[in-house]
């Protein structure tokens, strides 16, 4: 299983990145807006960044489809680590099968069904990418929606990755886990948290008092 930061700031990208824990990163319009810096500059230094440990999601930002094709084709230019995120919606369906055909690799974003992940999945986008918080957040069961894409994929043995989205707690992570989720791209403060369990800690202090105990000053 992978691990994406899903986030678009340099600080925290570096930050971790090197660990070995991150396999990528997903970027998006709120989180580049966030950043407040030109977003060509801020998605190729990110890029850059994560050269040697994973891909970046950028998403488009035109509405007409022609134009979000060229769009994709100019973003995509910026690095060879680009992975470019279209919305699922129809409008867009042809455009991302020409990306696709041109070589570019996809990811399907805002994706809240069975049936869009099939369609993404037909078209060959690289990644699948359901939004589990959204979907939370309007009284539906997100992860369900994990599972029944896992089974979809593996059933008719399609070659496209599950990216879980949109998670916003350790429980979320938790759960597209046991789920079957291929990549699950996470906040920062949700990765951060789910380093933490108060008995490692109590355990290493336990575990010091105790060594202190024995008095030896060099082992081995
Ligand atoms: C990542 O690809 C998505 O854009 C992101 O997870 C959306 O998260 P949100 O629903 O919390 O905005």
């Amino acid at each position: 299983m992978k691990l994406f930061l899903d986030t678009a700031n340099l600080q925290f990208i570096k930050k971790w990145a090197p660990t070995g824990l991150i396999d990528g990163v997903t970027t998006n319009p709120t989180h580049l807006s966030k950043e407040g810096a030109d977003p060509t500059k801020q998605v190729m230094e990110i890029c850059t960044i994560m050269k040697s440990y994973g891909d970046v999601s950028v998403e488009v930002t035109e509405q007409e489809p022609e134009t979000v094709y060229k769009q994709a084709h100019a973003i995509a230019k910026l690095a060879s680590n680009i992975v470019i995120k279209v919305p699922c919606s129809k409008e867009y369906y042809e455009v991302i099968k020409r990306l696709v055909a041109d070589g570019i690799k996809i990811n399907s974003t805002l994706v809240f069904s069975l049936e869009q992940s099939l369609l993404m999945a037909k078209l060959g986008a690289a990644y699948i990418s359901p939004f589990i918080g959204r979907l939370d957040d309007i009284g539906v069961d997100g992860l369900h929606l994990i599972g029944e894409i896992r089974s979809m994929l593996d059933l008719y043995e399609f070659e496209s990755k599950l990216l879980a989205a949109s998670l916003r707690t350790v429980s979320h992570v938790h759960g597209v886990m046991l789920f079957g989720t291929d990549i699950a791209t996470i906040p920062v403060a949700i990765f951060e948290k789910m380093m933490e369990h108060p008995l490692t800690e109590k355990g290493i202090e336990k575990f010091n008092v105790d060594w202190q105990k024995l008095g030896v000053k060099k082992f081995p």
